[in-house]
């Protein structure tokens, strides 16, 4: 297991202000946490516009609060929650007016309200153009932020600005944003350590276990995007994956303390960071990428569990043009060539069985959980008899002819069909929330394995002594 971070327990307000600099608060974020912080985001309406407020809920597992007129659901007022639950208020970016509003106490924002209802420390990052930084008021208003609050100006660096000049006014370097919050905290202890005390998580993301590192020490293999089977040097067949869904499942993963190997084929969404690349372009670079890490050098189990979101391609040409097909007046004719089905054939391996579904070699052992997805168009009727034909423990199923679901959506809606026959349907959700929802199947049917191993070999050892 990894060390507990030096946040572990905290509760950490952000507060995100309108600077193009906002984007940057996302990675401020996933540092915060792996810190082990538990945090809240705070916006002002301006930062929404830079940076979506789905993306920190998902990240940071809590609605965002950026409307001061907002009550929470139970009738209790949001930033006062906050402003006496927070360890420490991080200001990050920081913008000319926010520094100007706080200085004066103008709470027309939550961010300034937080701030004017906490006594637990404030670290502020400002961020702005060069001369705007330099300007005397805005180094007035710094010095009432500083001198007469007492809070802690984390100085923007030099660098080249957005505005296209030179100068002083660059958003600090994340990790002394968060050195400075640990440093403001300093032994102080826990506020509010009883989450009932802290404003409110996400719908179904209240679970204690999801905090933990509950897949530290595991491998986990991800398949993403879809797959080119080339028709000539130029052309292929390919399909509108994206690679989202897995690049969210890769995220929780790592986010929940796992190595992940990500194997990748054409994608169009940014690649996570912190997990190992493979890239196929193919099924067959596929298939081969999966072969080569299924069992590892001493022979065991190269993975604890594969989650295959890939959309590999069914069919590919028989032949591939070794040069550029010339476009003629007439058509063109293309030979399709089944390709196996990845999944069903490592479902078969895992177990020890041929391709024919007879018993041929060792089972890979501990035996690897499996989960796979399955795209439908029209309704989910073919879900479970999927699962058993590809030998999966769990399989995704969602129909992405609906609204908001499947390809080149930031939300999901699907139902979990596991193998004992139960099935979960699941509302639309961020991707990220589906991920993390899949991961709790996923780490607990690891521990169930482990559990059954131990118990296994408990009785084993106990018939020997008998
Ligand atoms: N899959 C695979 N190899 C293939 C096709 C699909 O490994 N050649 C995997 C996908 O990654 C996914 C699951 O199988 O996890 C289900 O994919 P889906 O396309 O829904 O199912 P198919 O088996 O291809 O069935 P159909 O096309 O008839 O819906």
């Amino acid at each position: 297991m990894s060390e507990p971070g030096r946040l572990a327990g905290r509760l950490v307000a952000l507060g995100i202000t309108g600077s193009i600099a906002a984007f940057k608060a996302v990675d401020l974020l996933r540092l915060l946490r792996a810190e082990g912080a538990d945090v809240v985001v705070l916006m002002t309406p301006s930062a929404t516009r830079f940076v979506a407020p789905l993306t920190l809920a998902a990240l940071s597992r809590r609605p965002v609060d950026a409307d001061v007129l907002d009550l929470l659901p139970d009738g209790r007022i949001g930033h006062v929650i906050t402003a006496d639950a927070a360890d420490v208020v991080i200001v990050a970016p920081a913008t000319a007016h926010w520094l100007g509003a706080m200085a004066h106490g103008l709470a027309a924002d939550v961010v300034t309200a937080t701030c004017l209802a906490t006594s637990a420390p404030v670290v502020v990052a400002p961020a702005m153009d060069g001369d705007m930084y330099a300007h005397p008021a805005t180094q007035a208003n710094v010095r009432i932020l500083r001198d007469s609050f007492g809070y802690r100006i984390v100085e923007p660096e030099a660098g080249s600005l957005a505005s296209g000049q030179v100068g002083i006014g660059r958003l600090a370097a994340l990790e002394r944003i968060v050195d400075a919050a640990i440093d403001a905290i300093g032994a102080r202890p826990i506020r509010k350590p009883d989450p009932a005390d802290r404003p409110p998580r996400l719908i179904d993301a209240d679970d204690p276990a999801r905090d933990a590192d509950d897949l530290a020490g595991r491998h986990l293999v991800v398949t993403a995007g879809g797959t080119a089977e080339p028709i000539d040097p130029v052309r292929f067949i390919g399909n509108r994956s994206t690679g989202a869904m897995g690049f969210a499942v890769c995220e929780a993963a790592r986010d929940r303390g796992a190595r992940v190997t990500l194997i990748a084929g054409t994608v169009s969404a940014p690649i996570p960071s912190g997990v190992k690349l493979l890239r196929a372009e193919t099924a067959a670079d596929m298939q081969a990428a999966l072969a080569s890490l299924v069992l590892a050098p001493t022979g065991a189990a190269g993975f604890d569990a594969l989650v295959m979101t890939a959309a590999v391609a069914d069919f590919r040409p028989a032949v591939t043009n070794p040069t550029k097909i010339p476009r003629t007046g007439a058509g063109l004719t293309l030979e399709l060539r089944a390709n196996p089905d990845l999944l069903a054939g490592l479902g078969r391996r895992v177990d020890g069985l041929d391709e024919t579904g007879a018993p041929g070699g060792a089972p890979i052992v501990p035996r690897p959980v499996l989960v796979g997805f399955a795209a439908e168009t029209g309704g989910l009727e073919r879900a479970a008899a999927k699962l058993r034909a590809k030998r999966v423990d769990l399989l995704v199923a969602n129909d992405v002819g609906e609204p908001g679901s499947g390809f080149g959506t930031s939300t999901n809606r699907v139902t979990l069909f596991a193998a004992d026959g139960g099935s979960e349907a699941l509302p639309l959700l961020p991707k990220r929330v589906v991920a993390d929802r899949i991961l709790d199947r996923v780490a607990a049917l690891l521990d169930a394995r482990d559990a059954a191993a131990q118990t296994g070999a408990t009785s084993a050892a106990g018939g020997t002594a008998s």
